[in-house]
């Protein structure tokens, strides 16, 4: 009898757009070897068109505004609530604009990894693709690395670099920037979850 692979359930945290989101969720819809399943959507701007995205694949959404809560520790344990009744594994940001706190830091630690446009430690922050554009710098590119409690400052796991070539405009880097992140993203991830699948996890992910 065949048996179905074991798909690993991740969040992803977005605020915008969601290109990076609409990757993953494409993937899990036409690459049956795809380890992840998206069980939730977490989004802090309701109105994002990731938010949109999300509901058109048909993924759960949890959608709130932080200043709706009393504090950040109410808003995140919220959110952990949701990611624990559907046991999720893993957190992925996508391009959600906001630090993580120490709830989603404890009960996450280890499993939750974001991309940057840029190579880190150069450009952490906002708006990295413009701020290297404007610095003048032959290269630039993308991070993929833990989150920690700083701004961009977790540990690395990937980085690909693009060139700044003669003459290009900020949107075709932009649109470079992208295309790479596409790229490098869904490989990251899917190493990281595949690498400890059968691994006994030494987090704590009891509701
Ligand atoms: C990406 O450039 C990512 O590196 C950054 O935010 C952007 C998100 O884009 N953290 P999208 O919402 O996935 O299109």
């Amino acid at each position: 009898m065949m048996r179905g692979v074991r798909k690993v359930p991740v969040a992803v945290f977005v605020s915008g757009f969601g290109s990076n989101l609409e990757k993953l969720l494409q993937l899990e819809k036409e690459d049956p070897a795809w380890p992840c399943a998206v069980q939730l959507v977490v989004s802090d701007k309701p109105e994002a068109r990731a938010v949109t995205l999300a509901r058109d694949f048909g993924v759960d959404v949890f959608a709130r505004r932080p200043k709706d809560f009393a504090s950040k520790a109410d808003y995140e344990t919220a959110i952990l609530a949701e990611l624990r009744s559907r046991q999720v594994e893993w957190v992925v940001l996508a391009g959600y604009m906001r630090i993580v706190g120490e709830v989603l830091l404890d009960a996450y630690s280890g499993r939750m990894v974001n991309i940057h446009p840029s190579l880190l430690p150069a450009f952490p922050g906002l708006r990295a693709i413009e701020q290297a554009f404007a610095a003048g710098v032959r290269q630039t590119g993308v991070t993929v690395h833990y989150v920690d409690a700083g701004v961009d400052t977790g540990t690395i796991l990937a980085q690909k670099v693009v060139n700044i070539r003669e003459g290009m405009t900020l949107d075709e880097l932009e649109r470079e920037i992208h295309s790479v992140e596409h790229q490098i993203y869904p490989e990251v991830i899917r190493g990281v979850v595949s690498q400890e699948k059968n691994v006994e996890s030494g987090a704590d992910l009891r509701a």
